[in-house]
């Protein structure tokens, strides 16, 4: 049998996701219209033998239980949250947690990155990881030379060995790159023992320097994935198709598109129809059965719609995300933007902002998760965020703004954060 741990991070990770991660941790956000990791449980949910899923993370137990009840109810596999008491790192989790994972005897456990979004491999990954009697394989992608340093970087042998593996290296090792995806042989665990055990005898070094992370915290990246480089038993298997990370709200449009575009071949029914929708369609568009669409509206391509949301007569929303019971009045305009729970957009009113995908001329090119702020201090453009329970009052426009949730908006706003 196998098993698959989801890693969320903690209420201190995903701070580029804010505002929108301010009232709903990130791996929650909806990204055409299911939770991030839903996708993540989904792609499980296919695989053979596959009889548990365990999410580790330090958010409240309290902030996942009702999502968790409720991907049991549809999936019908065992899902348990584990909250780590402190952010323990990316295998710190693994390894405290490692009798619950080992219960029940699995061969594999996947071990995968809650904020990548992709067209998941993963039963291609068991098959390759069983042929080659693999104790990790990673699932690795193209990225461009100078992107590639964001990421990890790996150098394979023609069997797909992992030669070298450098964590986001500060000069050019390879444009093969961790996409945060692996699955793993129980043995991983001596290893993760190893790395724990000389994060100890460094620890009581570090407590004297004032270092503060916890003595537990393992990286899998630079203490599992750099030790077992060249040892012949790490390999990765590159794969091509789309896989992208969800870091900033920018990210969430992008991934909100190619998860769009996967319905159309994997789950038709989620998709709006454009003969008997309620209103115009154009291309991929996602719409919650709850939320109430005027039949003049025109919406798309790539735009999903949450629960108990109010889209009135004449709005044209193209490239966004509208979250649950937000209203979007009358003859209003939505471009590339979010529109956080429960706001409130006038009517005629327009809320726009600048796409940051990846550039389409080079191949293999990821997205840009640029800072907030270039070097001259401004607004790096990007798209508009308007927070929960924002209100904008009509015929104003907001453009490549950040607007904090509930504030009451009644002039135009450009390029501004908006606490
Ligand atoms: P950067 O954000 O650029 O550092 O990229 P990254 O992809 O390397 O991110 P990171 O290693 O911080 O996180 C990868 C995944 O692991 C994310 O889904 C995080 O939520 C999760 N994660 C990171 N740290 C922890 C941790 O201490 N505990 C748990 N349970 N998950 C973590």
């Amino acid at each position: 049998i196998l098993k698959s741990v989801i890693l969320i991070g903690g209420p201190s990770k995903g701070t580029r996701f804010r505002p929108l991660s301010l009232d709903i941790p990130k791996p929650l956000f909806p990204v055409a219209g299911l939770p991030v990791i839903q996708h993540h449980i989904e792609a499980c949910s296919k695989v053979d033998n596959l009889s548990e899923i365990l999410i580790i993370g330090s958010y409240l137990a309290s902030d996942l239980s009702q999502f968790i009840q409720e991907m049991i109810s549809i999936y019908k596999i065992t899902i348990r949250y584990l909250q780590e008491f402190t952010p323990l790192g990316t295998a710190g989790g693994l390894y405290h947690f490692r009798d619950q994972i080992r219960s029940g005897g699995p061969t594999y456990f996947f071990v995968m990155n809650g904020d990548v979004c992709a067209d998941f491999s993963l039963q291609e990954i068991v098959e390759y990881h069983k042929e080659k009697q693999a104790l990790l394989t990673i699932m690795a992608t193209e990225a461009t030379r100078q992107q590639s340093l964001n990421f990890g970087c790996m150098v394979l042998d023609k069997e797909g060995k992992v030669a070298h593996y450098v964590e986001k290296p500060s000069t050019f090792v390879s444009t093969l790159i961790n996409c945060g995806i692996y699955l793993a042989s129980l043995d991983i665990f001596q290893t993760m023992a190893d790395a724990f055990y000389a994060g100890q005898s460094q620890e009581n070094f570090m407590q004297f320097n004032g270092n503060s992370k916890d003595p537990a915290h393992i990286s899998l990246e630079q203490d599992i994935l750099m030790r077992l480089a060249g040892t012949g038993r790490l390999f990765a298997l590159p794969v091509l198709k789309w896989w992208s990370q969800v870091k900033t709200a920018g990210s969430a449009i992008y991934a909100n598109r190619h998860y769009l575009n996967l319905y159309k071949a994997k789950h038709l029914d989620r998709l709006a129809s454009a003969v008997n929708g309620p209103c115009q369609i154009i291309g991929d568009i996602y719409i919650h059965p709850s939320a109430t669409v005027h039949e003049t509206a025109v919406l798309g391509p790539n735009v999903s719609i949450g629960p108990n949301a109010v889209i009135a007569r004449g709005v044209r929303i193209r490239e966004s995300i509208i979250l649950a019971n937000a209203h979007i009045q009358a003859h209003s305009i939505v471009l590339h933007s979010i529109v956080g729970k429960s706001s409130y957009v006038g009517e005629w009113a327009r809320i726009e902002g600048t796409p940051c995908d990846p550039n389409p001329d080079k191949p293999f090119a990821k997205m840009e998760n640029l800072p907030l702020f270039n070097t001259n201090g401004k607004l790096n453009p990007s798209i508009t965020i308007l927070g929960t329970s924002v209100r904008l009052a009509a015929e104003k426009i907001v453009l490549n703004s950040i607007v904090l949730p509930h504030k009451e908006l009644t002039r135009n706003f450009k390029n501004e954060i908006i606490l």
